[in-house]
């Protein structure tokens, strides 16, 4: 049995999978990213090992694929991709009617639109602004005292969301502390903000055009606060599942596999694929 891995090194977090030739995954981790990029990296990776249960002597992971904006920092990687071309090929996988995809991490949002076969048609990214991105939510749960586990709940409880007008992360806990002063509930400020980042969401989401189905990759899609708001909005349920925060590595894996396959045909006399 041959095993495939895939490392995303994400601004914020790291994950890293491994997959069986039934390109089933077998063993997943997720570690902060930190200073330490490749030592992150690493420590994902072996763990994944662990997780998946390999006994590396007998039956080595063949080939491993970095994603992630730290994939040249994969030390232990065979080749690397983008995290568009991953989280698109990780989103077909595993919701194989996907066309759109969007993707929250910590730092950046991405739509991405996909053909059937995974082939990436179009993507647009948030530029430097981190407003529509994990990191307004978590600055929004440490300015509340929320942990960010319970946000996407407390912010649900809500039934008279407050409007929230920054539009930069770095003032953004100045308004919300100051909205809590005036005597706002939290829940309605917090979803206040979840509606906010949703609507940053839905209009790179609307660039590339939004077509069903639409699956919600990154750490984000935890919250359920998010998904909820984005259903709302889109009029519909985006794909999510317990593997979303895992679908760019899950995309490498899928990539590292790919290798592995192309390399037995070329033994086997066949052409080799690129
Ligand atoms: N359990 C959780 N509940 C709510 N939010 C979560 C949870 N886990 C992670 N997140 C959110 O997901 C973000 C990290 O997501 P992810 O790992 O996809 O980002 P990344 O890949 O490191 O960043 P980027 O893609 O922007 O470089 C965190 O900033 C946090 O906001
Ligand atoms: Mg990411």
């Amino acid at each position: 049995m041959a095993y495939a891995g895939g490392v995303d090194v994400g601004s914020t977090q790291t994950k890293a999978v491994i997959i069986n030739e039934k390109l089933e995954i077998v063993g997943r981790s997720l570690t902060d990213t930190g200073s330490n990029v490749t030592v992150a990296a690493e420590n994902a990776f072996n763990e994944a090992i662990k997780n998946a249960d390999i006994h590396e002597e007998e039956e080595g992971v063949e080939f491993i694929v970095g994603t992630g904006y730290g994939r040249y920092k994969v030390t232990f990687g065979d080749a690397q991709t983008t995290e568009i071309s991953c989280h698109g090929r990780g989103a077909v996988h595993m919701f194989p009617g996907t066309r759109t995809v969007v993707d929250m991490g910590g730092q950046d949002t991405k739509a991405i639109r996909v053909a059937e076969t995974g082939e990436i048609l179009d993507f647009v990214m948030n530029d430097k602004c981190a407003a529509g991105t994990g990191r307004f939510l978590g600055a929004a749960a440490s300015a509340l005292g929320v942990p960010l586990g319970e946000l996407g709940g407390v912010a649900l409880k809500s039934s008279r969301p407050v409007k929230i007008s920054t539009t930069c992360t770095v003032f953004a806990d100045g308004e919300i502390l100051s909205l809590i002063g005036k005597g706002k509930k939290v829940e309605d400020v917090l979803l206040g903000v979840h509606q906010s980042v949703v609507s940053r969401a839905l209009s790179l989401m609307r660039r590339v055009g939004i077509e069903k189905e639409v699956t919600f990759t990154g750490g984000v899609a935890n919250n359920i606060g998010m998904v909820t708001v984005l259903n709302q909005e889109l009029g519909f349920d985006c794909n999510v599942s317990s593997d979303s925060h895992y679908m760019g590595a899950l995309g490498a894996a899928l990539f590292a596999m790919d290798r592995i396959m192309a390399g037995r045909k070329g033994q086997h006399g066949m052409a080799e694929v690129k």
